[in-house]
């Protein structure tokens, strides 16, 4: 029966639990002397072979001890606990004062900065932005837009026709039908939209480009209403005092017709190559708009007048930004987009 020192055990173990660093070190302590294979559990399964005076005596004693460490234990434990909160509030510290990240944001392609920048001058000269069907039938894109099936100005808008028999509107006019069947004028309307033509690209020519209708109807409106118009918005959107000047032409459903040339935005009229020496520029396609297109809309052309117009998106683009080629806009080049 080896001697059993209580005394010793207790400073050992005193001193263990002291020295111990973190949780980990403590319940090392508390495995060693207290588990069910423990020192002190050893001392106590111990005593029953000892004599009964000595057994209490030492018995009470190991108990005592046992109450004690258990308590010291609880103690460092807590005094652990705490110091590794305050580690973690140092270590975890938030600076909330430090300005954000900034998110990083793209921009708008500069298509369509500049669509919503013509909404913008139309809309204050009381236009309504109105949008259509990309797929369109052929009544609308044609027939009722007085282009009969066998009319050779069918040959200028040759498209691409769908399964479905639908068709890829070649420009943004059959929205007029769509709307004068709905509404009753008088009313100012533009339509925004993405077009679509068979035809081969190059610098000037996409299959598939923007256009910007306009359509006013009231009891008199005028040639020179579309004038002032026009006129008006060209200066708000180049910043600039141009002209315009209508020379005629001819679309299948406006009567008369007219090509709408702008004063050459680069030498401000005075001939230059990117005018081809005129000091004009080509802008658009406009009329009076023909009285079968009303009908064919349900208005009765004695009571309505009024004037229609389609320009091209790309077109104002590139006259704003100088490009000289039509095709960056559609590529997805960030080295081009990135400067807009
Ligand atoms: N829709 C014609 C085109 O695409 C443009 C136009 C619109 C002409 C309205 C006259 C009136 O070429």
């Amino acid at each position: 029966m080896p001697k059993i020192d209580i005394k010793s055990l207790e400073k050992r173990a005193e001193k263990e639990i002291k020295n111990s660093k973190n949780l980990k070190d403590l319940d090392g302590v508390y495995k060693k002397y207290l588990d069910k294979k423990g020192e002190l559990s050893k001392v106590l399964r111990s005593l029953k072979k000892l004599p009964e005076v000595k057994r209490t005596k030492l018995g009470k004693k190991a108990n005592e001890l046992k109450v004690y460490l258990k308590k010291i234990i609880e103690q460092k434990s807590k005094k652990l606990k705490e110091i590794s909160r305050k580690q973690v509030y140092e270590k975890e510290w938030i600076d909330i004062t430090i300005p954000a990240r900034k998110p990083v944001l793209g921009h708008l392609h500069p298509l369509t900065q500049v669509k919503r920048e013509m909404e913008e001058i139309f809309q204050l000269m009381g236009f309504s932005v109105i949008e259509g069907p990309e797929m369109e039938t052929e009544w609308y894109n044609f027939d009722a837009l007085n282009i009969p099936k066998d009319h050779p100005a069918r040959d200028l808008w040759d498209t691409f026709y769908l399964k479905n028999r639908l068709l890829l509107r070649t420009h943004t006019s059959p929205v007029q039908i769509r709307y004068m069947e709905k509404n009753n004028p008088p009313f100012r309307i533009i339509v925004p939209g993405r077009i679509f033509r068979h035809e081969a690209t190059d610098a000037y020519h996409e299959f598939n480009f923007y256009q910007l209708e306009g359509l006013m109807l009231d009891k008199q409106v005028s040639a020179a209403n579309f004038k002032a118009i026009i006129e008006e918005f060209y200066r708000r959107f180049f910043k600039k005092s141009v002209k315009i000047r209508m020379r005629p032409s001819y679309f299948p459903f406006v009567e008369p017709g007219f090509e709408i040339d702008m004063t050459c935005t680069v030498c401000l009229g005075k001939g230059c190559p990117a005018c081809g020496k005129t000091g004009w520029q080509e802008m658009m396609g406009a009329g009076m708009v023909h009285p079968n297109v009303l009908k064919n809309s349900g208005l009765n052309p004695k009571n309505w007048q009024g004037f229609a117009f389609g320009m091209g998106v790309e077109r104002l683009v590139m006259m704003k930004y100088k490009i000289n080629d039509i095709r960056f806009l559609y590529k997805n080049d960030l080295r081009f987009l990135k400067q807009f």
